[in-house]
Order: C-alpha cells, then structure tokens, then sequence
C-alpha cells in the first residue's frame, strides 16, 4: 500500500513543500485502487504506461520537428515544381546566350530590380567580401548564377547538372512570394524574413522572362501576345491566383485581375484563408503547390468541377483533380501547415508611429468607427466564419465573385499591418495609405469621424 507514495518522494525522504497540497489526495489514492474496478484499462493506453516520474515529451519532439521541416518545405522545397518551369525556359533566359541561354541574361541588379531579395545566410563568405569589394559586379549574369547556385536567390532554386554544372532549370518555393530580406548587407540582401509578403516581387514580369509560354498558351487558349499581356498587368507585389481557373485576365473596368501578396504571418487562430476564404491555410497550401507553382502532388476540390462556368479552364485542365505521381507535396502538408502557423505578426519598431494618438486611435478602433466589430481584437478578424458580402463593405464584387461561395470577401486579419502599407491596403491594394481606408470606411458606414480621430486611428493602424 505505502509502496506508491514512496515512489513519488524517492526514497521516502520528506514529500517537496509543493506536493503538500495534494498529500490528502495522494493519501486516499491507495483505497481508491483497492476499490471497485469498474472502468477496464483501454488496451491502448496500457501499451502507453510508464513510471510516474519518467519525461516523456513526443509532443514537444514532434512540434520541434514539424517546425523545422515546416520551415525547410516552406523556404527551399520545389515540390519538383522545376519540370514545368524548366519547360519555360525560364532558366535559358537567366542565364543568356553568352553561358549557354538565350538572350542577354538577368544580371544580378536587373534580379534584384524585379524584386528578387537575397539571403545574406546563404552566400559563401568569398562572395560576400567580393560583393562588398566591389571586385563582383553585380552587372552580370554570371553573378546572378553564382548567387543561384549558393541557393541564396530567395524562393528560387537553380537545378544544376551534376555533370557539366550547368543551370538546366530553375523551380520556385512558397519563399518567393511570402518571404522578403531586411536588406541589412544592401538593398534587396540581407536577413529572410519569412512570411512577409514581397511587394517589391513583381512576379509577371519574371514570369514573362521566359521565352517559352505554350504551356500557359494551351491552359488559358490565349496566345502567346495576350498572355504575356496579363503578366504584365500584374505590376510588383501582385499575382493572380485564379487566372488559370477562371481565365479572367483583367476586370470589367479594365484593370489587372491580379490581387497583392499577402501576408503569410499571423494567420494562426484564423478561420478561412485567402481575400475571399477558399479554405484553410492547408487547403490553400495544397492549392498553391500544385495548381499555381506547378508542383508534382495531389489536389481535390470538386467545387471547381460543379462551377464550369465560373471555372471554365479549371475544369477543362482537370485542375481540380490533380494527382501527380511521385506526389511531392501531400506529405509534406502536415509540417508545413504547422509552420505556417507558427509565423507570429511582426512588430513595428518603436518610434514608427505616434504611441499616444495610437493609444487614443485604439478607442476609436474599438469605440466610434466600430472597426472591432469584424477586426475583433488580438485575432482582428472574427472568430467563427468571418465573410462579408462585397456590398456590406462598400466595394465591387469582381473578386469575391472568382472565389467557390462566389459573393464573399474575408475580414483580413490585421496585425502586421505596417507591413502592408507598401502596395496599398484590400485584395487589390485599391487604397494606396492608412487614410484612404479609414476614408472609404467612414463614407461607407457613415461613422462622422474628425480630422482628429482619422489621425489617431491611423496611428492605432501602424501600431497593430
Ligand atoms: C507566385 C506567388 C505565390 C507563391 C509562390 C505562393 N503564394 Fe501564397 N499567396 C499568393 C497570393 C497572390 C495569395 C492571395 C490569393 C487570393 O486571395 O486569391 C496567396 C495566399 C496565401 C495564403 C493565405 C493568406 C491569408 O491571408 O489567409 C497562404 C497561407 C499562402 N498563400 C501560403 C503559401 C504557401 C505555403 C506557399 C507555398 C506552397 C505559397 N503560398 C506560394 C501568392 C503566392
Ligand atoms: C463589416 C466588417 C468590417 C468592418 C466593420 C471593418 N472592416 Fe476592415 N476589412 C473587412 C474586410 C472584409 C476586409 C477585406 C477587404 C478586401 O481585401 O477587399 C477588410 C480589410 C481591411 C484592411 C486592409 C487590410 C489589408 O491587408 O489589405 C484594413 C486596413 C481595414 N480593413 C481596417 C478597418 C478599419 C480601420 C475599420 C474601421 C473603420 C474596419 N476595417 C472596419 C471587414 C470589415
């Protein structure tokens, strides 16, 4: 009977003060044992059993693991995404005609023109003294293979022949759109920052780079010309994720169809995902790998398959029922998912924004312009399902209505604002600053706030 006690307290040295709480339970435990047994031990948790005082963590082992794997699937993995780009020739561009491409190459400054950031980690300390030097010019496409070849082009990856170490392809990451650098060594190197978004990137122009589109031809049945023309249209910052869905190339009003990177940070705790809710963060994750960057991996939506008219080049390409083999991209969901959401909202830095009109702007937030309403405060977006209609929010419904619910937009989660202010605020950077947004809101529901008031919420803005 004393043999369970005197297991806890080692050697039946006095119980730690702290147990002393638990000393009548502990006590009565013994009879308790003895008594009536009533609730069989589930065989699985029998084969679970250990000593009292053994530490066994599989749970924190395995979220440190998925991390770590989350973040290397998220920054380095092409989910075999090469085989379509290296089709493009997208890699013969980049290079040019002098080492074995076509044309005259992408040097490094023109790489980091069109938004390419580098990963200071990643360069070789030689090539970082030479930069510094100045003795590497930057003015070369033989530097920008060189920065390829460390993997240090963020959310790019050179595939090189181990043979003739030449670029054959190159295949892209979910780093190139959702990661930027702090530009600590120059502009465009330094530090990744994951999940930001790059509003610098402008995706279409590098996608254009390439001298073969037959494969984007044949999806959209467009030619070569207005193709080229949509990725042009995007601008830097933004891209369009249902284009190879709906075919919708640019809006009624004649403007790009394309909507800004967003965030990828501070999503945990959210609902439904992307500007009009397509899914959840996995679902989307999924969505991305194998139906935008063209990875090798499985995709399932039947929504997309009961819409051909809203989708019509979706359901023709089947891309709604993608099963590749290998599958590249399933297995490394899990991981990913969780990596994801572990990207906390940065902070802005002190001294950014005015701490007492932010302070007074947060009652207005959450006071007068009822904005807490649907940015429910810490998450800033409803708990629950958090879909508006284009109409409830003053604005045009043209990309609620490329979405499967078809009619709505979701409430974007807030924090880490400031880092969205480049590029301009809702799907489509439509407001260029702080202002136009609290404008339009004060027009749309009415809210007669001051010239005071629209400053301190500004302020509260940058500070979230
Ligand atoms: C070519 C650029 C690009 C790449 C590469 C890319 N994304 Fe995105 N991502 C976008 C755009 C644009 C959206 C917004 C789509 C929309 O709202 O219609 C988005 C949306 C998201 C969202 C939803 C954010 C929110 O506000 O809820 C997540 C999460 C995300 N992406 C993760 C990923 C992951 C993980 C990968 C890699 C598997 C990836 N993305 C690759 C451009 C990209
Ligand atoms: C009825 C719900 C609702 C209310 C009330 C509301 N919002 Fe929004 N908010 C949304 C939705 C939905 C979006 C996404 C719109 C889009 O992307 O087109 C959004 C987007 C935003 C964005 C853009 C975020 C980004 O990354 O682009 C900002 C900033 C914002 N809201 C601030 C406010 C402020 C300030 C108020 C109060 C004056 C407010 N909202 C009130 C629903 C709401």
């Amino acid at each position: 009977m004393i043999r369970f006690p005197l297991r806890l307290f080692s050697l039946g040295t006095r119980p730690p003060l702290r147990l002393l709480p638990l000393l009548p339970l502990l006590l009565a435990l013994p009879s308790c044992l003895s008594g009536p047994k009533t609730v069989a031990t589930n065989p699985a948790v029998e084969a679970e059993k250990r000593d009292v005082g053994s530490h066994r963590d599989e749970i924190d082992d395995n979220s440190e693991r998925m991390l770590k794997e989350g973040r290397e699937t998220f920054r380095y993995d092409t989910f075999g995404s090469e085989e379509f780009w290296g089709k493009t020739r997208l890699h013969a561009a980049i290079l040019g005609e002098k080492q074995g491409g076509v044309g005259p190459g992408l040097t490094a400054a023109d790489a980091l023109k069109v938004g390419l950031k580098v990963d200071v980690g990643k360069l070789p300390a030689i090539l970082v003294e030479v930069i510094k030097k100045g003795s590497v010019s930057l003015e070369k496409p033989e530097t920008t293979l060189e920065l390829l070849k460390a993997d240090a082009v963020v959310g790019v990856k050179a595939i090189v022949d181990e043979n003739t170490k030449a670029m054959t392809a190159v295949g892209i990451t979910c780093a190139l759109c959702h990661s930027t650098v702090d530009d600590s060594f120059a502009k465009g190197i330094g530090r990744r920052l994951d999940g930001w978004p790059n509003r610098d990137l402008d995706v279409g122009a590098i996608v254009s780079m390439a001298p073969d589109l037959s494969q984007f031809t044949a999806l959209l049945g467009a030619d070569d010309a207005t193709v080229r023309k949509v990725l042009k249209s995007w601008g830097p910052g933004k891209y369009d994720a249902e284009l190879d869905q709906d075919g919708k190339g640019f809006r009624p009003d004649g403007k790009s169809a394309a909507t800004v990177l967003p965030a990828a940070f501070g999503l945990a705790g959210v609902n439904l995902h992307t500007y009009t809710g397509w899914g959840s963060v996995t679902y989307w994750n999924a969505y991305v790998a194998v139906t935008q960057m063209h990875g090798k991996g499985t995709f399932f939506d039947p929504r997309i398959q009961t819409s051909p008219d809203q989708f019509p080049v979706g359901v023709k390409a089947r891309l709604w029922d993608v099963r590749s083999s290998p599958d590249l991209v399933t297995s490394k969901l899990a991981a990913l998912h969780y990596y994801q959401l572990s990207i906390p909202a940065p902070k802005p830095k002190k001294g950014s924004f005015d701490e007492a009109a932010a302070g007074r702007g947060r009652l207005v937030f959450e006071g007068k312009a009822k904005c807490a309403r649907c940015h429910v405060p810490p998450l800033f977006t409803e708990p629950g399902w958090s879909m508006h209609t284009a109409e409830e929010i003053g604005i045009d419904d043209f990309q609620a209505s490329r979405s499967p619910d078809k009619k709505f937009y979701r409430t974007t989660p807030l924090s880490g604002l400031f880092v969205r202010a480049k590029g301009g605020f809702y799907h489509d950077g439509r407001f260029a600053d702080y202002r136009a947004v609290i404008d339009h809101y004060d027009r749309q529901f009415k809210l007669g706030l001051s010239e005071q008031e629209k400053i301190e919420l500004a302020e509260y803005l940058k500070s979230i």
